[in-house]
């Protein structure tokens, strides 16, 4: 049988599939941006979502709303401004934008026609995050809002991170749902190893289940606090104990943890956000609801344990991902090589469900035009 060479299996493989790190994020969805507790009354906060500066504005009175962070006069950031009301007022010269976008004052216009104004992005706030639609507002409406771990349930607590990553959202997603890379994380965790149970697909979706068998080494005290001890049962197979289950629910990503009864006892919900145009920086938000134990005030004791625990684990895959980026960077092409069903499928479904490099909708858009009434 004639075999191919690695070099023209991946020349195939480019010529067939698009370059999944030239995928951008599709926009037409709801994406997280801040925290609540980061944008105070009567505040701005500058966000971004690919290359897209965002003001969010929090009036005194009423929701938040969101602005194309750029003033229509010299492109200085709403951000910097004033908020009076329902209004942002830029700091330059003064002029001022209402919720609609719309430029409701020019301070020494005398009764000129007031300037166009700036594009509005719909916003929801929820389980303690701010969200944006930042694609084409019209399917604000229609697109499904994410169901955000156990935020809205007292049985669980919930912890919130956010970390920046200097890679394409991609590799976020292939490295949470691919646990073959426990190797990875040996020191933290000792020997384990991930057992493959199963996977299911859908136009928007892949899910894969495993559970996980220790080799050797000892269960780290945060992991049995919250599991329980395993058995020790000296090298021999482990039993399934906890199923762990992560699916791409695009453009989302979940990681369930089920216990031998079948209750939920961990449910983590993140989002991996393009930060610039290239889409090679990620602004990930994450919430990881834990059950609570019976034994009240466990959970506040543990949480500390619990919050280094997951913070060691994370920057080991921090590190290994920005190395795929570089990597990438140096070579200008994805040359990776998959062999895991599971990660091609991935693959395939992040590359469906994107939007070919640089299509995103302009930045701009006027809110109304230039004879505008002066209301907001
Ligand atoms: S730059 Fe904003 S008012 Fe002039
Ligand atoms: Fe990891």
């Amino acid at each position: 049988m004639n075999q191919i060479s690695p070099v023209q299996a991946d020349t195939a493989s480019r010529a067939t599939q698009p370059d999944l790190r030239r995928v951008d994020c599709d926009p037409d969805f709801w994406y997280p941006v801040a925290w609540s507790a980061d944008l105070r009354k009567d505040k701005t906060l500058a966000v971004s979502y690919a290359g897209t500066p965002i003001v969010l504005v929090r009036p005194e009175e009423g929701s938040v709303f969101a602005l194309y962070d750029r003033c229509p006069h010299r492109q200085v950031p709403l951000s910097k401004g004033t908020v009076n009301g329902q209004t942002v007022r830029c700091c330059y010269h003064g002029w001022a934008f209402g919720r609609s976008g719309r430029c409701i004052d020019v301070p020494y216009l005398g009764k000129g026609k007031l300037p166009n104004g700036v594009r509005t992005f719909p916003v929801r706030e929820a389980g303690g995050l701010i969200f944006v639609f930042p694609g084409n507002p019209e399917k604000a409406d229609t697109v499904p809002f994410p169901k955000l771990a156990q935020t809205d349930n007292p049985r669980y607590k919930t912890k919130h991170f956010s970390p920046r990553v200097n890679c394409h959202y991609t590799f976020m997603h292939e490295n949470l749902m691919d646990m073959n890379h426990q190797f990875l994380h040996r020191r933290q965790m000792g020997q384990i190893k991930a057992r493959f149970l199963g996977q299911d697909r859908g136009e928007n979706f892949i899910e894969a289940r495993y559970s996980f068998m220790r080799c050797a080494g000892q269960q780290p005290l945060a992991e049995r606090l919250i599991f329980g001890k395993h058995k020790d049962l000296q090298g021999r197979e482990q039993p399934v104990e906890e199923v762990v289950t992560i699916r791409t629910e695009y453009p989302y990503q979940t990681l369930r943890i089920t216990d031998k009864d079948g209750d939920l006892i961990m449910d983590l919900w993140t989002a991996y956000v393009p930060v610039d145009k290239e889409q090679r920086v990620t602004q990930s938000f994450g919430l990881l609801s834990i059950l609570r134990p019976q034994t009240p005030l466990l959970i506040d004791l543990i949480w500390p344990a619990l919050g280094w625990f997951t913070n060691r684990i994370f920057l080991e895959d921090k590190e290994i991902v920005e190395l795929e980026q570089a990597a990438w960077n140096e070579v200008g092409h994805d040359r990776n090589v998959e062999i895991f069903p599971v990660v091609v499928g991935l693959r395939e479904l992040l590359a469906r469900c994107g939007i070919p490099h640089g299509t995103t909708r302009p930045d701009t858009a006027p809110a109304t035009p230039a004879t505008q009434p002066a209301t907001a």
